[in-house]
């Protein structure tokens, strides 16, 4: 805590704090929790595509799973060999697609077989062979919020079981692509990972399936979606998760691929601001900070909820507060009907669990630049993204 007011007072607030040490932590964790079972961990960018994260992982050993062709360039401008690679997403565009063949990523995970003719014609005209998966819709129900549910049957990703046996086989028979795998992802914050099982027996009735037709495939890919606690709690059972994956993918003889972005870095991250008012409207008390869901849209967006502390404020007398941001919607809170100490202009407010989706989502709207980041590890801190300025709310306009 006392370190947030020296950065607070170094770079100005609102700002997004990293906890590099912790990252490491949970990467260690995880891979522990694998063993020596054959297998990867390809990081989800999108959880928080700074370069620092990105790069670390790298240097952890990790690869990258990536849903667009920004998402692809960062990720080698970090230093991501392409090889570790993995290329999601249900609307990969022509030139992203050239791109990543370009840049010999791993795998190109098809969710449409369009996509797989784009691949194909793409990898023909560069005269390579595309690594390709093909990403199953299990039509499992995740339980989780619906606008993070990915594996129900209606949803926009994947392909159902037959279509995945169409598009594999018809990769299969295509001298420019060549079948690896089969993935899936059944939706982010899963607290219960008992859909990720099912779906992972639905991949491997498929894969089962293309064995005994003799197309041989290399990974088993159960995607991301491990979830945290933000609301206090034991975290999820890693070790339980990844036996049961890595048990299923040995008996297919696969190599499991994971794509964890969350579970990684939401409990590493920290958004602070500070609180400029405080007021009493009827029936509530509001502090008004300087940052809100501009910077942190998860609470507006999914009602989300984050850990929320007063920095230096233990001893005060407590109340109910809504803590809110500046932006002219009333949508704008990070948290409401918060038990708290009572907070005071000036006051700092420490937002837990938002490593993940925070900054990624953060906007200009009202014109606020987007805020800094800062990577802490072994004690010491350093800025990895400056703050936005005026300059950048208007590059590449015309008046
Ligand atoms: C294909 C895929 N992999 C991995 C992830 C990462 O999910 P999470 O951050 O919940 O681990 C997502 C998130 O939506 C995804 O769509």
């Amino acid at each position: 805590m006392e370190q947030l007011a020296e950065i607070a007072g170094s770079v100005g607030t609102p700002f997004y704090l990293y906890d590099g040490d912790l990252v490491r932590e949970r990467i260690a964790r995880l891979r522990a929790a694998l063993g020596d079972a054959p297998h990867r961990i390809c990081y989800a960018v999108k959880a928080n595509d700074a370069l620092a994260l990105v790069r670390l992982a790298r240097d952890e050993g990790l690869g990258a799973d990536i849903v667009s062709g920004g998402e692809l360039w960062k990720a080698l401008a970090a230093g991501m060999p392409a090889e570790r690679i993995v290329f999601s997403g249900a609307g990969k565009r022509r030139d992203e697609i050239r791109a990543a063949l370009e840049a010999d990523v791993g795998s190109i995970n098809v969710e449409s077989p369009g996509e797989l003719d784009i691949v194909a014609e793409e990898a023909r005209a560069l005269g390579i062979v595309a690594r390709v998966a093909a990403r199953l819709n299990p039509d499992v129900e995740p339980g989780t919020h619906a606008y993070v549910a990915t594996g129900h049957g209606t949803s926009k990703f994947g392909l159902a079981a037959s279509q995945v046996l169409a598009e594999i086989r018809r990769a299969a028979a295509d001298p420019a692509l060549a079948p690896i795998g089969i993935s899936f992802h059944v939706g982010s914050q899963l607290l219960d990972p008992e859909p990720v099982f099912a779906a992972a027996e639905r991949a491997a009735e498929v894969w089962r399936e293309l064995a005994a037709e003799g197309v041989e495939l290399r990974d088993l890919d159960a995607g991301g979606g491990l979830g945290v606690p933000y609301r206090g709690g034991d975290d999820l059972d890693v070790e339980a998760y990844a036996r049961r994956l890595a048990r299923l993918a040995g008996e297919l003889g696969a190599t499991l691929v994971l794509e964890p972005g969350r579970y990684l870095v939401a409990p590493a991250g920290t958004f602070v601001t500070r609180v400029l008012y405080v007021k009493e409207v009827p029936g509530r008390r509001v502090a008004i900070c300087d940052g809100g869901m501009n910077d942190l849209v998860r609470p507006a967006l999914y009602d989300a909820f984050h850990p929320i502390a007063l920095v230096g404020a233990e001893g005060r007398e407590r109340g109910q507060v809504d803590v809110v941001g500046p932006v002219c919607e009333t949508g704008d809170f990070l948290a409401l009907g918060r038990e708290l100490p009572l907070p005071e202009p000036g006051d700092l407010v420490a937002v837990g669990y938002a490593g993940a989706y925070g900054r990624v989502m953060a906007s200009t709207y009202n014109a606020r630049p987007l805020c800094a980041e800062v990577l802490a590890e072994g004690g010491r801190w350093r800025v990895i993204r400056e703050a936005g300025t005026y300059e950048d709310l208007v590059r590449g306009e015309s008046p």
